[in-house]
């Protein structure tokens, strides 16, 4: 599962040009799935067709997309001004590097003045380019570039930029590998734009219409040096969301994934996340309401070129999924 996850958080895909991680997705699940489609907004739609007459329809959702800059100007000696797609904090930027479709490398650097003053209009990309024109050669106005950084395996903590959602996108690729055939039809949505308002899901969700929809998403560990109070830690499992800015889980929903994974001796833990969202946020105003939850992975340094997780996370998430996508969802229903 190791590869599955540095094949995919290497791979590049800014909201909206989520093309590549799309194709590598499809590759890797195109056998053991009924059918596979994209859609307007670019999500990538597998579905796995149920075998008994009563199943349910259970969306899965993972983000395909990761967040990145946008080059807004590029002055006459070549330096390159951006705007953030996505969540960026300009003080995890200095000294990290940059990467474009086209693979042109670059490093962000800071102008001079106080760090307490910093922001994104005072940080420029230098790829190395003597003149504009130079620049303009290899980068336009309008480009989209991720954050650049190899996958790293420490043992059980992995780290690598845009674990946020790749992790997420590795988990269903590696359940729809393990599961068999199952009484419902599940519908495993590899979405786009997450990371710039839920965009992907929203219309994904409206066109399955689930019984049940389920994000799989990072989540912040109160677990480190003077971290957020925050109960989350890496290593103790599955974190079954209870409320985060974008939705308060429907209680039936939370009381089935605990009991799902207590009845599966998954280890699992509780999320009450104070700010961000996922798409099951947007899955669940949908049409006139859709049950939703949200399976997270417990993430440290989110939204950095360093994202870790546990893998023992990771084994419980695919676990979780597995049991969803093969329960009769009798309590909910
Ligand atoms: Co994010
Ligand atoms: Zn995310």
């Amino acid at each position: 599962m190791k590869e599955i996850i540095r094949t995919l958080t290497e791979a590049f895909g800014p909201s909206g040009y989520e093309d590549q991680v799309r194709e590598v997705i499809a590759d890797m699940i195109k056998d053991h799935v009924d059918e596979i489609s994209t859609d307007v907004m670019g999500n990538l739609i597998a579905v796995k067709r149920g075998t008994a007459p009563e199943g349910k329809r259970i969306m899965f959702s993972a983000h395909a997309d990761e967040i990145g800059i946008i080059v807004t100007h590029i002055d006459e000696k070549g330096f390159l001004r951006f705007s953030n797609v996505g969540g960026l904090a300009p003080e995890t930027l200095i000294g990290n590097r940059v990467r474009f479709s086209n693979g042109t490398i670059g490093v962000i650097y800071k102008e001079k003045g106080d760090l307490k003053d910093l922001n994104l209009d005072k940080l420029y990309v230098d790829i190395g380019a003597e003149s504009q024109e130079e620049a303009e050669a290899k980068v336009k106005v309008g480009e989209f570039g991720i954050i650049h950084r190899e996958f790293t395996d420490l043992g059980n903590r992995l780290v690598a930029k845009s674990m946020d959602d790749r992790i997420g996108c590795a988990i269903l690729v590696e359940a729809i590998k393990q599961l068999q055939d199952t009484p419902n039809t599940l519908y495993f949505v590899f979405s786009t734009q997450e990371e710039v308002g839920l965009r992907g899901a929203r219309t994904s969700a409206y066109t399955i219409n689930p019984d049940l929809g389920i994000a799989l998403d990072v989540t912040l560990t109160g677990d480190v040096p003077e971290g957020p109070r925050m109960e989350v830690s890496l290593g103790k499992g599955a974190a079954i969301k209870v409320k985060d800015s974008s939705m308060i889980t429907n209680p039936k929903v939370k009381a089935f994934l605990t009991k799902l994974a207590e009845d599966n001796n998954i280890p699992h833990q509780f999320e009450v996340l104070e700010r961000g969202g996922t798409d099951a946020g947007a899955i669940h105003l949908t049409r006139d309401g859709i049950l939703a939850g949200t399976i997270s992975i417990p993430c440290r340094y989110v939204h950095t070129a360093s994202e870790m997780v546990d893998i023992r996370d990771v084994e419980a998430c695919v676990d979780l999924v597995k049991a969803v996508a093969t329960s009769d969802l009798k309590d909910l229903m």
